[in-house]
């Protein structure tokens, strides 16, 4: 059994202990959080250790690999500090605050031998992505041509999750810049418009809305509609056309009924509400995925290259809505 610790039991570190508990060949054996009784509510239901302090758990000789959920600017302290120790890590998004962050944290990394490192970008595990990134693996649609990224959050975060997040760039879009390398490979050009709609947020001087353009190297062009509130719910789909068809996926749902009437056709459910329902199964699958890298020698996927990556696409789309110009990405 692999044993594992989390550092940051927030909203997604109570997601991947759930996780963790859950898993056939994992076991939660500590969790860490200065703030109250975070880390004791947390571990008690799990039966696992409390620390309020991350060394102590870079310490403890009971922890086989770290899931690191604390804030942002936490992240590449935390990384550095579990690797040093021996600990394999699968490290939240962003992998640091920004770029320069970012690129040091891989420099660093590559001058000492140390166990996985991957970055929960877990969309790319997630059945429908994951089955259309298949299927255009398999050829089945062609050459890719263009992909169509929506993702919409139900309901904005509170001003202080923005205040430290990085920006919705940093913070949000970096899932649908992952996303579209997924599909993309390298970016070398970046158009953002960004927007401000939500009064609660105008003091953070942050956008709460963007829409993104972005040109691969390979001259395929994605689209990303990004919106932290959207009043119809967590809006997450994806287009990816082909010379030969095209994939798609639409929101998921609790069930897939329609009820028809003369006057009226629809879906009975609201689309599954954010994160913690609708990515379930990808996040369960990307923690198999850090197992079997750490276990088996699995490929690691995405790498803290791929979150550079993600993080010069974020800057770059900072640099378009405030210039109003494109941005090129240089290398
Ligand atoms: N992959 C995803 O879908 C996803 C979803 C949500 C959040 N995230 C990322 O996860 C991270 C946390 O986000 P969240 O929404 O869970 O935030 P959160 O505020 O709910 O949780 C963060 C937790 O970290 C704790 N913390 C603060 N300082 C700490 C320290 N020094 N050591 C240990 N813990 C510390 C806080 O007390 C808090 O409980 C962010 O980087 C965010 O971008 C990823």
């Amino acid at each position: 059994m692999l044993r594992v610790a989390i550092i940051g039991a927030g909203r997604i570190g109570r997601v991947h202990a759930e996780s963790v508990a859950s898993h056939p060949k994992a076991t939660l054996v500590a969790v860490c959080d200065p703030m109250g009784t975070a880390a004791e509510d947390l571990a008690a239901v799990y039966g696992a250790k409390a620390y309020k302090d991350a060394a102590d758990v870079f310490a403890d000789t009971e922890v086989d690999a770290v899931i690191v959920g604390s804030p942002t600017p936490l992240h590449a302290e935390h990384v550095l500090g579990a690797t040093r120790s021996g600990k394999a890590v699968l490290v939240e998004k962003p992998v640091a605050k920004d770029v320069e962050e970012a690129k040091a944290l891989d420099a660093e990394l590559a001058t000492f031998e140390h166990p996985p490192v991957m970055v929960g970008f877990q969309r790319r595990y997630d059945p429908s992505i994951r089955g259309a990134k298949d299927l255009v693996d398999a050829g089945k649609i062609g050459d890719v041509e263009q992909v169509v990224i929506v993702a919409r959050d139900p309901s904005a975060p509170p001003a202080s999750y923005v205040a430290v997040s990085g920006g919705l760039f940093k913070d949000m879009s970096i899932h649908d810049f992952d996303e579209a390398r997924f599909f993309l490979g390298d970016i070398e050009e970046v158009v953002a418009f960004g927007q401000q709609t939500l009064p609660e947020l105008k003091d953070t001087g942050d956008f709460d809305a963007a829409m993104i353009l972005l040109r691969g190297k390979n001259g395929t062009v994605a689209s990303i509609t990004n919106q932290r509130r959207c009043v119809t719910g967590y809006d997450q789909r994806l287009e990816v056309h082909g010379s030969e068809g095209s994939v798609s996926m639409d929101n998921w749902r609790d069930t897939t009924l329609h009820l028809n009437k003369a006057e009226f056709s629809g879906s009975q459910d609201p689309y599954q509400n954010f994160f913690l329902q609708r990515y379930a199964a990808a996040y369960r699958n990307e923690l198999t995925a850090f197992i079997d890298a750490i276990v088996d020698g699995a490929p690691v996927s995405p790498t803290v290259s791929d979150g550079v990556a993600a993080l010069v696409i974020a800057q770059a789309a900072g640099e378009s809505a405030a210039s109003g110009r494109a941005v090129r990405i240089e290398g």
